[in-house]
């Protein structure tokens, strides 16, 4: 009895039912704009792998907060580029740091936004690794826990509504919890990069950050785009260790690793549609190999049907505007 009594098509035809029996719906408060804010600068720097995305001098880093909230976004994650970069990331522990610093400037000219901590040390450190490294150029994974704690805290207490500690050494959301907690910021989440992949796909973002490793990669530390398990087994690790979100990112290659983390755990999931996913959606359209604006949403509400509550997007703007349309 299938065909011709069912008929999917039925429900396509016309626009209007089309619209009501769609499933999933993008909204402005699933997505997170990043933005790079950079103590060197005097003038925004165009990033050139990311056409319309710039470095952003403390001075100006009011206005793209403005624009991208006047078409509706609330909450952004911010990342730094210090002045001086040292072994060890000193400049990420700073009161006067460059995230520290805008962070109280935007609290006070954008009260009721959130501004999220990317907490990381490879863009403060000489060597471009995510943590400590030792004399031979290995990773000190429980040296680096108080570093990354400390940055959190100092973050906090310039306003950070949201922590997001993106290095991936272990034990590091159970040591930034403590710190947080007895530093006075129980209140204050974290939202974990757990599923973070050793990809390709950062490429774009390690000239906008200037956080490639000097030597080696960074595969000693985030985890093989070859494994799922050990996707679950890290969000577990991160979610009893006290974290609130979890992330997975990238974010299209891994569409399988979101809803596997969905269907896993009962707290919020975001997905991190990363600088090589912008990229490649960017480069194409430019050359008139795609629509840009439905490459852009097709990407964006895959990322959510795959089960992402929460999306941070470098088209995060730009889509909040078509929505509102
Ligand atoms: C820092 C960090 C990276 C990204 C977010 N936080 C880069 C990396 O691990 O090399 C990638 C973001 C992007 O590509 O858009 N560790």
């Amino acid at each position: 009895m299938a065909f011709p009594t069912h008929r999917p098509r039925r429900l396509r035809e016309q626009p209007t039912v089309r619209k009501m029996v769609q499933e999933t719906r993008l909204t402005k408060a699933n997505l997170i704009f990043p933005l790079f804010v950079d103590e060197n600068l005097c003038e925004p720097a165009p990033i050139s792998a990311m056409p319309g995305q710039c470095r952003w001098p403390i001075s100006h880093i009011p206005k793209p907060v403005e624009a991208a909230k006047e078409k509706g976004i609330q909450a952004f994650l911010l990342f730094g580029v210090p002045k001086t970069k040292d072994s060890v990331g000193s400049s990420a522990r700073s009161e006067n740091g460059v995230v520290p610093t805008v962070l109280r400037s935007l609290n006070k000219e954008f009260p009721g936004t959130l501004f999220i901590s990317d907490i990381c040390l490879c863009a403060y450190t000489d060597h471009g690794h995510c943590g400590m490294l030792d004399e031979k150029g290995s990773i000190l994974n429980d040296k680096s826990l108080p570093l990354l704690t400390e940055m959190a805290v100092q973050h906090a207490r310039a306003g950070s509504g949201m922590i997001a500690p993106s290095d991936m050494m272990d034990g590091r959301i159970q040591s930034i919890r403590t710190g947080l907690d007895q530093a006075g910021f129980s209140k204050i989440p974290i939202m974990a990069y757990s599923a973070k992949y050793a990809s390709s796909f950062y490429g774009p973002f390690r000239e906008a950050a200037d956080s490639s490793p000097q030597s080696g990669d960074r595969k000693g530390y985030q985890m093989a785009p070859a494994n799922r398990r050990e996707a679950l087994y890290e969000m577990e690790l991160d979610w009893q260790e006290g974290a609130d979100i979890l992330m997975v990112k990238p974010a299209m290659p891994y569409l399988d690793i979101i809803r596997e983390a969905r269907n896993t755990f009962s707290c919020p999931i975001a997905a991190y549609q990363v600088s090589g996913e912008f990229s490649m959606i960017k480069a194409a359209a430019a050359k008139g190999w795609m629509d840009e604006k439905s490459a852009i949403l097709e990407s964006l509400t895959s990322i959510h049907r795959a089960g992402a509550d929460l999306i941070i997007s470098y088209f995060s703007p730009e889509v909040t505007e078509w929505l509102n349309d």
